[in-house]
């Protein structure tokens, strides 16, 4: 099992065996090996820096209906609301004096959200703060609209991908939902000129070893700018409530894969790993990870944009995530950069 984490790290890539092979085994050995070499990896590019972004989870309204989210719309019990454009400046500002350089606007798909409402707030954001960068997170949109924002003053887009495999993915998501549409956005996303992100979630209902080859390939094809995964979290009010959740081992493995298959990309230590293990962010930022995410949205909203259960920071501490990252990231090893951030070419 070394000779591949030798190899992985030393060409970069794999045969779909090897991958499989290194992401079963239970090899220790092999274990600290691709934790040592995604540290390397990550100091060579990156250094001992860590980027951070801040958080504004703008609406819990979802058209959607992805079989595992906690604001999915058949999900009757969840508690919705929205910001308005001057919670989400203020926020910003928030923000701002935090010392963050990164505003990402993530929320499930509003329709309150239009390109109408959006664009003259991004290019106020943009104005206030232009040594800041300006990161969307709202789901499928038509090409257009990706357009109208970018011309606006977006600087990136992040949309997971999900599951690559059209097998995984028809069992994550309802009949109206389209892979292929996914997809499309994620690449038009790149021809407009946005730094982009996909990803999915590790340890999902029915997810094989091949699925997760599946993911990586396609990864390999769209060649993002950040890849964001974390463990699937079930959420006690959809389908997969009894499911099994993505562990902290397969976790740490792929972050470390993926370090090693992409040596520059931005790689975000999730807040879902940080909920399945009191120090999983700062294991993640120690296998190849340089972002956080910190929790910028006002404390009052924060228990609403219920993912999954027993989301980190949600509670009244959560005021001070700032403070908290900062300290777990020194404890790790790693400094934080007050920085934009974005992916060395
Ligand atoms: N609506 C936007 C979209 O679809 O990209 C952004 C919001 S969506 C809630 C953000 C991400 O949360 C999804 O891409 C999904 O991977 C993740 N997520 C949703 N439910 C989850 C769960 N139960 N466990 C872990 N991650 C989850
Ligand atoms: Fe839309 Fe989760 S189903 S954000």
């Amino acid at each position: 099992m070394l000779e591949l984490v030798e190899k992985l790290y030393s060409t970069g890539d794999l045969s779909d065996g090897e991958l499989a092979a290194l992401i079963e085994t239970d090899d220790k050995e092999a274990t600290e090996l691709l934790k040592e070499y995604a540290d390397k990896t990550r100091q060579k590019s990156y250094g001992k820096k860590v980027f951070l972004r801040g958080l504004i989870e703008v609406s819990s309204y979802c058209k959607n209906n992805c079989l595992y989210c906690g604001i999915r719309r058949g999900n009757t019990e969840a508690d919705r609301y929205r910001l308005s454009r001057e919670d989400i400046l203020k926020c910003c500002e928030n923000g701002y004096e935090l010392g963050f350089r990164t505003f990402v606007m993530q929320g499930g798909e509003d329709a309150f959200f239009t390109d109408e409402f959006l664009c003259p707030l991004i290019s106020e954001i943009k104005a206030k703060y232009p040594d800041c960068a300006v990161t969307l997170s709202l789901g499928e949109r038509s090409y257009e609209s990706y357009k109208r924002l970018k011309e606006a003053g977006a600087d990136r887009y992040l949309l997971r991908h999900e599951a690559a495999a059209q097998e995984l993915y028809s069992k994550l998501h309802p009949e109206e939902m389209s892979l292929q549409n996914r997809k499309d956005c994620l690449f038009a996303l790149r021809e407009l000129g946005y730094q982009v992100g996909a990803g999915f979630m590790v340890g999902a209902p029915c997810q094989t070893t091949e699925h997760i080859i599946a993911d990586l390939r396609f990864l390999q094809e769209l060649q993002p700018q950040m890849i964001g995964i974390g463990p699937f979290v079930p959420h006690h009010k959809t389908p997969f409530a009894d499911e099994k959740g993505g562990t902290l081992e397969l976790t740490l493995r792929l972050l470390g894969i993926l370090r090693l298959m992409f040596p520059k990309v931005l790689l975000p230590a999730t807040t879902a790993l940080g909920t399945i293990a009191p120090n999983g962010r700062e294991l993640g930022l120690q296998t190849g990870c340089n972002v956080v995410m910190p929790n910028l949205s006002p404390v009052m909203v924060r228990k609403k944009y219920d993912l999954y259960d027993n989301k980190i920071c949600t509670g009244e501490e959560a005021a001070e995530c700032r403070g908290c990252l900062e300290r777990r990231i020194e404890s790790a090893g790693y400094e934080i950069a007050q920085e934009r951030g974005d992916c060395i070419k």
